[in-house]
C-alpha cells in the first residue's frame, strides 16, 4: 500500500524546496501524496495559518513534510493579528511531537565551507533533541499598551520523556543544557535529567552544561558533543549556530516525534525558515528538505534503505562539487534536484 504523505509547502522558500523532494521521493517508493495550504498561504485563503481540516488531515497521514512557513507579509507586532508560525507550534502541540531531533554531521565535501576551520569541524557528529512542545513557546503571554511577558514552565513528565529520547538515542554521553544558575525551570530541568539518568540509563556519561557555555563550546570542540539536549528555546538558537559547522543552514534537517506508545505521525521539516530574501529566485538549497525526507523515510515510515539511497546521493553529489550560492556556488535549487537524481538511479 501506498504511504499516505501530507505534505505542506508553506511560504517563501517552501514550494521552491517541496516540489523537488516530491520529485526524488517519486523515484524511491509509493507515495500518496496530500498538499494542503499552511502558515502564510493558509492565512491569506482561510484567515487562520492551521485549519481544523488540515491538522485532521495530518493526524490521518502515515508522515508530514513540511517545508517553511512565514514572511514579511504576515509580519507583526499585533497580538490580535494572526502569524504564519501559529500554525507550526499549533501542528507541533496538537499531533503531540515533543521530540525534535537535528543532528548535525559536517559532510567532508563540505568542510571547507564552513566559516570554521576544517580541523575545527572534522569528525564532528552530534545530536540536539530540542523539546519541542512545552516552555516559553506555549506559557501563557500577556500585553498591556507597556508591558509583556511569556511564561516559561515545564513539569516532571515533560522533561523526563525528552530526556528519555536523548538517553536513548547517545552512544556516549547526553550534554544537557540550562540555564540553573538563574531559571527555576532550568533548576526542575536539571534535577529530573539526573534522576532519569541515574534511575534508567547510568551507563551514559551526563554532563550539565550553561546554555551561554554550550554555545560557546559548540565553536570551541564541537567534537566533544555527542546528544545536546536542550528545553525548547534553547534548543531552537543552539542549532542553528551548530548548522555553521555544516556549511549552511541550508543543510540542516529535522524530525519531529511523539510517543511511541500513543503513535501519532512524525513531522519532518528542514531547521532553516522561508528565506524570504531569496524567495522566487530559484536559488535555495534544497539539501535539508531532502534530508528531511530521508529522516521521513527512515524514522517515519521505516524505509531505511531508501534513507540510506537519498543521504547517499546528496552526499556524492556534493563531494562531485555541487554548491547552491548559501555553500559558495552557483547551482540553482533545478541543478541540485538534477545533481541528487543522477546519484540517485545510478
Ligand atoms: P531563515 O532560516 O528563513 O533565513 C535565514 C538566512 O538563511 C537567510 O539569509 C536565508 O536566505 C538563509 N537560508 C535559509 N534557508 C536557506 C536555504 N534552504 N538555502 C539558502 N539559504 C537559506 O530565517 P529568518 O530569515 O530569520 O526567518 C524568515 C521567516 O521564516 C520568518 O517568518 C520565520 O518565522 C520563519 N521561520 C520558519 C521556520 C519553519 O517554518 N520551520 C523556521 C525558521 C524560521
Ligand atoms: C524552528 C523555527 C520555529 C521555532 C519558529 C518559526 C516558530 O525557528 O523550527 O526552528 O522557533 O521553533
Ligand atoms: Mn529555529
Amino acid at each position: 500500500m501506498a504511504h499516505r504523505i501530507v505534505t505542506l509547502p508553506g511560504d517563501g522558500i517552501g514550494p521552491e524546496i517541496m516540489a523537488p523532494t516530491l520529485e526524488l521521493l517519486g523515484r524511491l517508493g509509493d507515495f500518496d501524496f496530500e498538499q494542503h495550504t499552511f502558515g502564510g498561504a493558509s492565512i491569506d485563503a482561510h484567515g487562520v495559518a492551521l485549519t481544523d481540516e488540515v491538522l485532521a488531515a495530518c493526524r490521518g497521514a502515515d508522515a508530514v513534510l513540511l517545508a517553511a512557513v512565514g514572511g514579511p507579509k504576515w509580519d507583526t507586532t499585533d497580538p490580535s493579528k494572526p502569524r504564519p508560525e501559529q500554525g507550526l507550534l499549533g501542528l507541533r502541540k496538537g499531533l503531540g511531537l515533543y521530540a525534535n531531533l537535528r543532528p548535525v554531521k559536517p559532510l567532508p565535501a563540505l568542510y571547507d565551507a564552513s566559516p570554521l576551520r576544517r580541523e575545527r569541524i572534522e569528525g564532528t557528529d552530534l545530536l540536539v533533541v530540542r523539546e519541542l512542545t512545552g516552555g516559553i513557546y506555549f506559557g501563557e503571554k500577556t500585553r498591556t499598551a507597556t508591558s509583556a511577558s511569556d511564561v516559561c514552565s515545564y513539569t516532571t513528565a515533560e522533561v523526563e520523556r525528552i530526556a528519555r529520547m536523548a538517553f536513548s538515542a547517545a552512544r556516549s554521553r547526553v550534554s544537557s543544557v540550562d540555564k540553573a544558575n538563574v531559571l527555576e525551570t532550568s533548576r526542575l530541568w536539571r534535577e529530573v535529567v539526573g534522576a532519569v539518568h541515574a534511575r534508567e540509563f547510568p551507563h551514559i556519561e551526563l554532563e550539565h552544561v550553561l546554555v551561554d557555555n554550550a554555545a560557546m563550546q559548540l565553536i570551541a570542540s564541537p567534537r566533544h558533543f555527542d546528544v545536546l539536549l536542550a528545553e525548547n528555546m534553547f534548543g531552537d538558537i543552539l542549532s542553528d549556530e551548530a548548522a555553521m559547522l555544516t556549511g549552511s543552514i541550508g543543510m540542516l534537517p529535522s524530525a519531529s516525534l511523539g510517543d511511541q506508545n500513543s503513535p501519532t505521525p512524525g513531522l519532518f521539516e528542514p531547521v532553516h525558515g522561508s528565506a524570504p530574501d531569496i524567495a522566487g529566485q530559484g536559488i535555495a538549497n534544497p539539501l535539508a528538505m531532502f534530508l528531511s525526507a530521508a529522516m521521513m523515510l527512515r524514522h517515519g515510515l521505516g524505509l531505511a534503505d531508501e534513507a540510506q539511497a537519498l543521504e547517499g546521493a546528496v552526499e556524492t553529489a556534493l563531494a562531485d562539487g555541487l554548491r547552491t550560492p548559501d555553500l559558495g556556488g552557483g547551482a540553482r535549487t533545478g541543478e541540485a534536484l538534477e545533481a541528487v537524481l543522477a546519484r540517485l538511479s545510478s
